[in-house]
């Protein structure tokens, strides 16, 4: 099993370390446009090996497509990151460039991989990746929602007093600080719903904190967040490597499914080694349907900045 992931910052270092640790894939290729930085970023990893207790092997390149030939899977995390008060949308007109030119050198060498996309606007991202390349479109993934319910978790274990191993929850929709739908009313603790322990005032700053998650880290750390987006990404990449058919939420292409159509966002999809093997059409409120109809307002409104 091999795995490329292309930017060696933050995000994807900490993806690859993620991964390493995991220890399913037999080789890891960091790539960056930065000399040496991807080659120094792998070699300080393969040194954690022996301490980890890890056999994956790390290698890193500069710019040297050629290195991630035949990757059976691969991860897009390069582009600008946000500054404290930009949004993820306001990212657009750099790292799109950068995507379309990453996905495009990415299938040249591996024709048969699955794209996993990170880079922010990541719904549109996904979409414009959608457009670059050919391949099917159970394999181009994005990965926001998996983020977004990790802070959903980590919001509703904090309200609740409870251990986040207690507690389950879901956000669909766009990844984006208005376009998130936290599903709280499906959200439960040990299988009994969050309702019966929070007020709805509660559940409501339960679900604008999931919604502001991402900002909120930018303010405090000057710059996007990195751990919990490269511990998320990694946990999709096993879920195809292991072909486990976990259920995450991802942005996916939507024909009819949900009453949407041609855009990418998230919802939930069973994820396996042919990468999103199903879109699960849940039951859906009326109150959570038209918020998901909203979210895709705003993530095609996005789309529409793209010069395709
Ligand atoms: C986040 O929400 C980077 O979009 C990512 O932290």
């Amino acid at each position: 099993m091999k795995v490329t992931v292309v930017g060696a910052g933050a995000v994807g270092a900490s993806c690859a370390e993620y991964i390493a640790i995991k220890d399913f894939a037999s080789e890891v290729v960091l790539l960056d446009i930065k000399e040496g930085f991807a080659e120094g970023k792998a070699m300080d990893l393969m040194q954690t090996a022996s301490l980890n207790g890890f056999d994956t092997k790390i290698t890193g390149t500069t710019s040297d497509y050629s290195k991630t030939a035949n990757s059976d899977i691969c991860v897009i995390t390069s582009g600008i990151p946000r500054k404290p008060g930009m949004t993820r949308e306001e990212l657009i007109g750099i790292n799109a460039g950068i995507v379309k030119m990453v996905s495009s050198s990415l299938i040249e060498h591996s024709p048969n991989t699955i794209i996993i996309v990170v880079s922010n606007p990541m719904d549109t991202m996904t979409y414009l990746v959608h457009k670059t390349t050919s391949l099917p479109k159970n394999r181009i993934i994005g990965m926001g929602g998996a983020l977004d319910s990790a802070r959903f978790k980590y919001r509703l274990a904090e309200a609740l007093g409870a251990p986040i191993s207690d507690v389950d929850g879901m956000v669909i929709g766009g990844h984006s600080d208005k376009g998130m739908v936290p599903l709280i009313n499906k959200a439960v603790r040990n299988s009994v719903s969050v309702s019966e322990f929070l007020s709805e005032d509660r559940m409501d700053q339960v679900v604008q904190d999931t919604k502001v998650g991402g900002a909120t880290l930018t303010g405090l750390l000057g710059t996007s967040a990195w751990y919990a987006p490269g511990a998320a990404v990694s946990g999709m990449v096993q879920a195809i490597a292991c072909n486990t058919k976990k259920i995450f939420p991802c942005s996916a292409l939507l024909s009819g499914e949900f009453g949407l159509n041609d855009l990418s966002i998230g919802v939930p999809c069973v994820l396996g080694d042919n990468g999103i093997e199903k879109i699960v059409e849940i039951s859906l409120s009326d109150a959570e349907k038209a918020k998901l109809a909203e979210s895709a307002e705003g993530v095609k409104k996005t789309n529409g900045l793209l010069e395709l």
